[in-house]
């Protein structure tokens, strides 16, 4: 439905990468579609045909105003002819608040507005009976995509290339696409993950999230001693960055004409790069995951007066 074929593997030629003999790869996922782009896709896709096997109505699922994943779960299942509910943290909002809840709007997906404090019980069992008691017959997706058919959309990610190398870069908001990556991973790939938000317990969420989807914990432990967690790049916490981070940004892609997003992907390759530097790097292959976010990454660049996305 969206074409996967978009997302190339493709070298990145650098002469600092060269200079040290790094081959570097980037998965370019941020091609695969223009509002269901990145990781959007990827954790959607085996909801979406779960949904369709079960002969659901469509799918009900969670996020807040600005969330990339309602957008992409309302043109998914635009795309497709189901029906979209969207759980939006806030009671606050409408419709008109802005672009993405407009957007969702406008794609057919029925907006629901709750508290903050009902919205933090969105992974309550007794929450969520009540959803599938008003919204009967919904596929539940929780927020960010994060379930098992999530998992194994992302794992796919790693089996359209040549899956063969030394380390993989990987930005993580719930988990999920790094988690499914490294369940497609060889024995010889270490992975390491840049959360972007501070304080982030990256183990703890990726070994939950591997225990909720139902995945052996013996094989989980294996999984995630094969992650490095780099956890000085998130620039102060979600959405935040800084000049330094933006300038690095715009020279990667003055010189590579590939787009970042200061949200996630801008802050995982400065992670890569600095992680080089640090550890005198060299000799070796490297697979960048790239994730998305280049709407959210226009939004900013137009804002800042910058190119980068
Ligand atoms: C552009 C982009 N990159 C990376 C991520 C992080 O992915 P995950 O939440 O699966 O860890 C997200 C969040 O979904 C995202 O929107």
């Amino acid at each position: 439905m969206f074409d996967l074929e978009n997302s190339i593997t493709q070298k990145v030629e650098l002469e600092t990468l060269n200079k040290r003999s790094i081959d570097l790869f980037i998965k370019r996922d941020d091609l695969i579609d223009q509002h269901v782009s990145g990781n959007k896709w990827r954790k959607l896709k085996y909801n979406v045909d779960y949904a369709i096997q079960m002969k659901n109505k469509g799918i009900l699922t969670f996020g807040g105003a600005f969330s990339n994943h309602l957008l992409a779960t309302a043109a998914a299942c635009h795309k497709i002819g189901i029906k979209s509910i969207g759980i939006v943290r806030g009671e606050e909002l409408s419709i008109d608040s802005n672009d993405t809840l407009k957007n969702c709007s406008l794609m057919g997906m029925q907006l629901v507005f709750v508290s903050r404090e009902n919205y933090s019980l969105r992974n309550e069992k007794a929450f969520q009976e009540e959803l599938s008691f008003k919204y009967s017959n919904f596929h539940i997706v929780p927020e960010g995509g994060s379930n098992y058919y999530g998992l194994i959309g992302c794992q796919q990610i790693l089996l359209e290339t040549p899956n063969d190398y030394d380390y993989i870069f990987v930005a993580q908001g719930t988990t999920t696409t790094s988690a499914g990556i490294l369940m497609a991973i060889p024995e010889k790939t270490k992975m390491n993950v840049v959360p972007v938000l501070k304080g982030f317990d990256a183990m703890a969420e990726m070994k939950n999230l591997f225990n909720h989807s139902g995945i052996e914990t013996s094989f989980a432990i294996e999984l995630l001693n094969r992650v490095e967690v780099l956890t000085d790049y998130h620039f102060g916490g979600y959405g935040k960055y800084t000049l330094e981070l933006l300038d690095f940004m715009e020279t990667f892609y003055e010189q590579t004409t590939i787009p970042l997003d200061p949200v996630y992907t801008g802050k995982t390759m400065y992670a890569l790069f600095d992680w080089i530097e640090k550890f005198n790097i060299s000799n070796c292959s490297i697979l960048f995951i790239h994730t998305g976010g280049i709407q959210g990454g226009k939004m900013i660049a137009k804002k800042e007066g910058r190119t980068f996305s």
